[in-house]
Parts: structure tokens; C-alpha cells; sequence
């Protein structure tokens, strides 16, 4: 006869000494399973006699459930360890600032292109692109630059050498190509801004071999003059974060716009700093006017079924100017010390929800 107190007690001391949850289920295999000792004195009962098998059969069965409920503890008391062991393993110090190891720096011409593309991005522009390599059609001609007119040599223009048939690609001058090159490309409505590189041959204090601009371009059938002034104007503001910043229209002249202006800002240099906003001085930042008919036409677009306005500025010369950065020279010096003093912490991305610059 066996002891099934002792059966009992042995199988539920085992239990409570499994260190883990493989171990645990050895043992219920052990102990349950198909081959386990409890399952095998299940299994004799078939040999005792009508009596003998009730009441061990109870016994036999109290001592299974039990078996039975202190597996399912242990297991649950060994899963909750393996979690807190996990959790402790896995810790991470969420109090840890990140920003003392960020060594990079975002350099002032890509936060400003970021800024603009942010600014009009808001007011549904598209960002469009083309190559810094141009032809001679899409940098001037298709432009309405005549043959031979002197703003073509004003351009101070970089070309490759010559090609068989006698014309020669060139590095764009300006990034208003790209206006011809969306025209030809997308009927209107057309509402895009182009950041990109420009080269031109000139070098000084204010001028570097290549230099960034961004473009804007907007085609519509009632697009008019006063939407080209009312878009600039939210743009100044926005850009140099200064609400009261006077902004005037001074009529000028490009080939690819009628009528043509030059916009200024209003500014102050009292003391010798330089500050944007109401002054005495006015700076000038950016050309603009309303596409030139024959633009359009180059384009495929008939001027007397649509109109738009066109604008172009110096990446290097509005951020200079925000952010106070006297020698456009040292932009391209790749000088770290310039860079860890002027650049930006990757984090901060420019949005008009979160703020341009923090
Ligand atoms: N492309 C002109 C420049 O480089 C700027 C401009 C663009 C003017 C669009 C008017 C319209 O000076």
C-alpha cells in the first residue's frame, strides 16, 4: 500500500523548490504527464478491488488537484520574477539628458531652408528641385532673356566647355530654371518653392563662387499682385519671428517678371547692432514680380488664361541677417568652432507649431 501522504508532500515540496519555468514543467511532465508517477497510481486503480478503489480513488484524486494547484502557483510566481528580472534588466534611465553627447550641429544654411519650406509649406507649397548643371534654354532663354542682352553677362556665369554643336551646359545662376522646368513639367495651379545652389563667378566679402537661393512660383487664373505682396508680408514676419517688421515694394526690374520689385525691410541700427523690425534703415532681401507672359508661353501656358507671381531670395543674406552672422565667407570655411557657435541641435526641428528656432 502506498503512502500517498508522503506521495503528496514530496511532489508538493519539488514544486515549490523549482528554481524556474523550464524546471516547473519537467515536473509536471514528471508528475502528470502520459509517463508521470501521479498518472501511473491513477492508472493501478484498475487493478483494486470495487472498495479498495473508491476510496483511494479519492484520496488519489484530492492528491492530483492538489499537485495540480501548486503547479499553477508556482508558475504564476515564477512568471511574475521572470518579469521583474526582465524589467530590472531592461531598465532604461529616462531622467538621462541625450543632448550633452550630441557632438553634430545643423548647419545655418540647412535650418534656414528648413525654415522657409516650414513657412510656405504652411501655406500649401509644394518643394520642388532641378539640377545645378543647366543649358543655356532653361537658365535664360526660356526666361525671356533676349540673345545677347547684357543681364546674361551680368549673371558673372560659370560655363562648361563646349560641346560639339557649339552650345554649352552652364552652373544655374539662379534657381528660377527650376520655375521653367515645374511649368513644363505640371499644369497650372502651380504653387511651389525651390531652395537649391547657385554659382556665379564672383568673389568678395558679399559674394562666394556658389551661394544658395530659394525660389517661389505661383500660377493660377486670378493670381494678382496683391497676393504676391500679402504672401511675402505673412513670410518676413513669420521668417524673422517680429511682427511689427515694415516691408516695402521698390519697383525693379527682371526679365522674367512684369512688373518687377525688389522688397525691403524695415531695420534699425541704432548703437551699431543691427536689429529687424521699425528703424530708420531699410535692407533689402529678396526680387520678385508677376511672371512675364512670354515666360509663360516658353512654358506652354497661355498667358491669357493664367497669371502668377514669382519670387527669389539669398539663403546666406536672410540668415545672416537673423542670425547676426557678420562674414558670408565663414559659411564655407567648415571651421567647427563657427559651427558649434552657429549651428543648431538636430532635435530642433523648425515647425510653426513648435517654433522656428528655439
Ligand atoms: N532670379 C532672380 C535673381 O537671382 C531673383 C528673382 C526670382 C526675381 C524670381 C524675381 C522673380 O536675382
Amino acid at each position: 500500500m502506498i503512502d500517498l501522504d508522503q506521495v503528496r508532500a514530496e511532489a508538493l515540496d519539488s514544486i515549490a523548490g523549482a528554481a524556474n519555468l523550464e524546471g516547473l514543467e519537467q515536473l509536471r511532465v514528471a508528475l502528470l504527464g502520459k509517463k508521470g508517477s501521479v498518472t501511473a497510481l491513477m492508472k493501478s486503480l484498475g487493478e483494486m478491488s470495487p472498495d479498495e478503489r473508491r476510496t483511494t480513488g479519492q484520496q488519489l484524486n484530492a492528491v492530483k488537484e492538489a499537485v495540480a494547484q501548486a503547479l499553477d502557483a508556482r508558475k504564476t510566481a515564477l512568471d511574475a520574477s521572470a518579469l521583474d528580472e526582465r524589467l530590472a534588466r531592461e531598465r532604461v534611465d529616462v531622467t538621462l539628458s541625450v543632448r550633452p553627447e550630441m557632438q553634430g550641429r545643423i548647419h545655418p544654411i540647412s535650418q534656414t531652408i528648413d525654415e522657409v519650406v516650414a513657412i510656405f509649406g504652411q501655406m500649401g507649397f509644394a518643394v520642388a528641385e532641378g539640377p545645378d548643371i543647366e543649358d543655356d534654354f532653361h537658365n535664360f532663354t526660356a526666361l525671356n532673356f533676349p540673345p545677347e542682352h547684357p543681364a546674361r553677362l551680368m549673371h558673372d556665369t560659370f560655363f562648361l566647355p563646349e560641346k560639339e554643336d557649339g552650345s554649352r551646359f552652364l552652373l544655374r545662376t539662379h534657381t528660377s530654371p527650376v520655375q521653367v522646368r515645374t511649368m513644363l513639367k505640371q499644369p497650372p495651379p502651380i504653387r511651389v518653392i525651390i531652395p537649391g545652389r547657385t554659382y556665379r563667378c564672383d568673389s568678395d566679402m558679399t559674394h562666394t563662387p556658389m551661394f544658395h537661393q530659394v525660389e517661389g512660383l505661383v500660377i493660377d487664373k486670378a493670381t494678382n499682385m496683391g497676393h504676391l505682396k500679402g504672401c511675402l508680408i505673412e513670410f518676413v514676419k513669420t521668417y524673422f519671428e517680429v511682427d511689427d517688421v515694415p516691408v516695402r515694394f521698390r519697383p525693379s526690374f527682371f526679365p522674367f517678371t512684369e512688373p518687377s520689385a525688389e522688397v525691403d525691410i524695415g531695420c534699425s541700427r541704432a548703437g551699431g547692432e543691427l536689429k529687424i523690425g521699425a528703424g530708420a534703415d531699410w535692407l533689402e532681401i529678396l526680387g520678385c514680380g508677376m511672371v512675364h507672359p512670354n515666360v509663360l508661353k516658353n512654358c506652354g501656358i497661355d498667358p491669357d488664361e493664367y497669371q502668377g507671381f514669382a519670387f527669389g531670395m539669398g539663403i546666406e543674406r536672410i540668415a545672416m541677417l537673423k542670425y547676426g552672422i557678420p562674414d558670408l565667407r565663414t559659411f564655407f570655411d567648415s571651421d567647427l568652432r563657427w559651427l558649434r557657435h552657429y549651428g543648431f541641435l538636430p532635435l530642433d526641428v523648425p515647425t510653426l507649431t513648435g517654433g522656428l528656432t528655439r
